[in-house]
């Protein structure tokens, strides 16, 4: 693969966010938080639950904004919703009353994409996922795996320039999981978008990321970052590799301290 460009892509500077709790207490979710994420950079989060992780992304796609501090994207301030980043959710988001090539379609309808155009891009990001013949089935007629296909086919459709992932394949079965972390890291080889991915799983930030952050326990931050070097293009063969072990130790010693913490914080 290229190397990777260093135009920054997204900017996080210092951003806290504080919510208020049932009893208007404080919930500082993120606190003092910066990070760049450059062009064309894959990046993972991974920490333990309550750490700020859906939070961060949310600020970052504009559907919230931090309490101070601020994101730039492509050096503008993120100010609302911002139509450039694609999200992706673990529930998957879809339209149930229409088929998936409508919802596919969605989003370039919406940009009034000539018909033709829009027919054309749908067709060939529903084979990119691969759910030939499935053009005119409706959501609950398709499996979970298949319904995250129809997410990701409709994200990559509207050409985003940022894509974000909150978990998307958290409510999958094993194997489904891995065949489409496979189809994501081949998306990704291919066309280079900016991705912040959110897991639990650290054998999938592993498979997928250029770079992996580390959050720590709330408020979040970051414990650490690790750069993977794990060579592309990457299937699961890369697991057996002794690199991918220590890389994998690291960050479950670094996962494995936050976590204890967190369940301190709960027991307080
Ligand atoms: N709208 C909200 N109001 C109050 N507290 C919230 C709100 N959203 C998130 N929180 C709190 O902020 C913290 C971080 O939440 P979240 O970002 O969802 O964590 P994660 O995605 O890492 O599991 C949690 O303690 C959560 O309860
Ligand atoms: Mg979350």
């Amino acid at each position: 693969m290229d190397p990777l460009s260093n135009d920054v892509k997204i900017s996080i500077q210092d951003v806290t966010k504080i919510f208020y709790g049932k009893q208007k207490e404080e919930v500082v979710a993120l606190k003092n938080l910066s990070l760049n994420v450059r062009d064309g950079e894959f990046l993972v989060i991974v920490g333990a639950s309550g750490c700020g992780k859906t939070t961060l992304l949310n600020l970052v796609a504009g559907f919230d904004a931090p309490t101070s501090g601020q994101i730039l994207l492509d050096e503008k301030p993120v100010t609302g919703i911002t139509p450039e980043c694609g999200m992706i959710f673990q529930q998957y988001a879809l339209f149930p009353w229409k088929t998936v090539q409508e919802n596919v379609e969605f989003g370039m309808k919406m940009k009034r994409m000539p018909h033709r155009e829009r027919k054309e891009r749908a067709a060939r990001f529903i084979d990119i996922v691969s759910l030939n013949g499935f053009e005119k089935s409706y959501p609950h007629h398709l499996s979970g795996g298949m319904k995250q296909r129809v997410s990701i086919a409709r994200s990559l459709a509207n050409d985003p320039k940022v894509m974000l992932l909150d978990e998307p394949f958290a409510a999958l079965d094993a194997m489904t999981r891995q065949v489409l972390q496979e189809q994501l890291v081949r998306i990704y080889e291919k066309h280079r978008k900016t991705i912040i991915f959110i897991t639990h799983s650290i054998d999938e930030a592993l498979l997928l990321s250029s770079r992996i952050m580390v959050m720590t326990a709330r408020p979040g931050r970051i414990a650490q970052e690790i750069v993977n070097d794990l060579p592309h293009p990457r299937n699961a063969d890369v697991q057996l590799s002794t690199r991918y072990m220590e890389l994998k130790r690291t960050i479950w010693d670094s996962v494995q301290a936050e976590v204890m913490k967190s369940m301190e914080i709960e027991a307080d």
